[in-house]
């Protein structure tokens, strides 16, 4: 029989403790709720009336159970008012001398059976459980941010935490209807170990005026379908919080570099910049506390005059390639209303890919997305060659060939004779140098990276690559015209992986190795991303679906340009690549899709 929780305590309630409180008031569980001071009392009151009410204007509470949820608090300054409740869960700042002092205090407080859990998120729960002379009832109970929302915990045992503690834990969290997965003490458990290197590495393109707030966030939201992007997500954590907890990851972690906090993180929180909670972090908001983002003078202007600003008209689309890519681009352009001219390496191919892109547009048809006569008209739209030399008269060029530079080199010189002055010539190159490319020519000021994502009707981003050479104009057409097509283009420097795949392959690597050390099982890490972060794939789902082959490729690339060593491919990954387990396409990677 599993123990009764009727009282809990909540030491702290800020970002997370105030949550918290909620999440066991709405499971009909007594709480008292406790602050260091009045002021901070009153902030936790209002925070938790303003998120129960909240959630009675969406019409998931109903206004009696929200006032029975509020009789079940019961809110208190100082530890003192914790004398007779069988769980505590601490939730202050992540500083360890702060919680072993709040610990040792607890452990005189509280009765001799009490459980005392702490909500850490990256300090070690066995450093805390020695501040008590209970470190067997002592456990890591970590909810996720927003912890009313968020269906995922992480029950963390330390090498002395009771086995019938953490089985009443357990117990408590499926009460609550929340899913948790069990694991050991170590740094930054499972999801906040794959998270906080990715937003640290996202802070660090900031930093360097390698991307905007706006576009990373973007690029991140909508390449790979994440409820929010790292910079937004920062603030929702809140900075000093993030701070603390990469800070103690770096020192606990192995030293990872990935890990030591971004200097420019320091400067924000030295400077009040909080994030969400005090109105300001990367973005601002409205006021403290408010997920509403205002514009302030980083805010890009939104209107489409601004994106044409500098950028030249654009009538007539070259296309060359005939793969995947090639032909999902030529689809779009014609369906935007652009004269497209589709250069292949022959008749035959040409064939194929007309076949191909009708075939696409008749699905549009059948699934009510497209009317007949504007699919006939996007054919129409769409001239087919072998020659480069009908390119003469376009006013911009997508390559995309084969992923080899010396194709894409030979090709842009033949461009650069071929071409008309003004025209853009751009890559669809997803790991090559655009720079490289953009030597080949005599203009390297037009040329510019259009990097597309599979399948490219579907995916609404584009990042437009800009080298060191691009001009403003350049970069300027590129984005108008992505615009054009109804996709959001973001915009950043000439780096290997860009901004999506360099900030996704190294966490779906960092997974795998996490995997090979047998920290946790393949679901159990698939689970904690998807229900703690909100992904919608866990990270060996994606790596099956991309394939294991492809993401070796992309990670190799970035080790080999960033020489991070944190980027060397996991050599699970590697063997999986050898022994011909490519994911799904081979119908086993990860996982055996044989049955499937
Ligand atoms: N922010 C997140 O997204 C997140 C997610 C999961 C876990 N965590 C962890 O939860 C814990 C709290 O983080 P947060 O973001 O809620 O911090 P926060 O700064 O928003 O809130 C901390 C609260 O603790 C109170 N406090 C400080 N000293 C106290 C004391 N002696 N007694 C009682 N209350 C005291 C403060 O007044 C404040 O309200 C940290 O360990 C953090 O790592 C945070």
């Amino acid at each position: 029989m599993a123990r009764e929780f009727s009282t809990v305590g909540v030491v702290g309630l800020g970002t997370m403790g105030a949550g918290i409180v909620e999440v066991f008031a709405r499971n009909g569980i007594d709480v008292v709720a406790v602050e260091i001071s009045e002021p901070a009392l009153e902030r936790g009151r209002a925070t938790l009336a303003g998120s129960t009410d909240r959630a009675v204007a969406k019409g998931k509470l109903a206004v009696a159970d929200r006032d029975a949820l509020h009789e079940r608090v019961h809110f208190a300054v100082g530890l003192d008012a914790l004398h007779s409740v069988d769980l505590v869960i601490e939730a202050v700042p992540e500083h360890l001398d702060l919680k072993q002092r709040i610990f040792a205090e607890l452990d005189r407080v509280c009765k001799p059976e009490t459980i005392l859990a702490t909500n850490t998120s990256s300090l070690s729960v066995t450093e805390i459980s020695v501040a008590t002379s209970r470190p067997n009832q002592v456990i890591g109970i970590h909810f996720f941010n927003p912890a009313p929302v968020m269906k995922l915990v992480e029950v963390v045992r330390t090498v002395v935490t009771a086995p019938e503690v953490v089985a009443d834990v357990e117990a408590l969290c499926a009460r609550l209807g929340k899913v948790d997965v069990t694991i050991n003490d170590r740094a930054g458990f499972i999801a906040n170990a794959l998270l906080f290197g990715y937003l640290n590495h996202a802070v660090a393109m900031v930093e360097s005026h390698y991307a905007t707030r706006e576009d990373i966030d973007a690029a991140m939201k909508l390449g790979c379908g994440l409820p929010m992007g790292p910079l937004a997500l920062m603030d929702l954590i809140g900075l000093d919080t993030a701070y603390e907890i990469l800070d103690t990851m770096y020192r606990r972690g192995g030293r990872d570099r990935r890990h030591a906090p971004v200097p420019l993180l320091k400067q924000m929180v030295t400077a009040g910049l909080l994030g969400r909670k005090s109105g300001r972090g990367f973005y601002t908001y409205e006021r403290p506390g408010s997920p509403k983002v205002v514009p302030d003078e980083n805010t890009p202007p939104a209107t489409d005059a601004a994106l044409a600003d500098g950028a030249r008209a654009i009538a007539k689309v070259g296309v060359v390639g005939s793969g995947t890519m090639a032909t999902g681009i030529i689809e779009v352009f014609a369906k935007a209303g652009y004269e497209v001219v589709s250069v292949t390496r022959g008749a035959e191919k040409s064939a194929a890919v007309c076949e191909a892109v009708k075939t696409s547009l008749n699905k549009g048809v059948v699934r009510g997305k497209l009317a007949e006569t504007d699919r006939d008209a996007a054919l129409g739209r769409i001239t087919w060659t072998a020659t480069l030399d009908h390119l003469a008269d376009v006013d911009l060029v997508v390559e995309a060939v084969v992923e080899e530079l010396s194709v894409k080199k030979a090709l842009f010189a033949s461009l650069d004779e071929i071409c008309k002055p003004g025209v853009v010539l751009a890559t669809t190159t997803s790991s090559l140098p655009v720079i490289d490319v953009a030597m080949a020519t005599q203009r390297p000021a037009d040329v510019v990276g259009l990097h597309f994502f599979n399948p490219a009707p579907v995916m609404p981003l584009v990042e437009v690559v800009r080298t060191i050479r691009t001009s403003p104009e350049t970069t300027a057409t590129a984005r108008a015209v992505s615009a054009a097509l109804g996709k959001t283009g973001v915009v950043c420097g000439d780096r290997s992986g860009f901004i999506v795949n360099a900030l996704l392959f190294p966490y779906l690597n960092d997974a795998v190795k996490m995997l090979e050390a047998s920290y946790s099982t393949a679901d159990d890490i698939d689970h904690a991303m998807k229900l703690g972060c909100g992904y919608p794939m866990g990270p060996f789902e994606l790596l099956d679906v991309v394939g294991l082959d492809v993401s070796l490729a992309i990670q190799r690339e970035l080790y080999l340009e960033l020489r991070e060593p944190g980027f060397a491919p996991a050599p699970l990954l590697e063997h999986l690549v050898t022994a011909g387990y490519l994911g799904r396409k081979t119908r086993r990677g990860f996982r055996d899709h044989s049955h499937r």
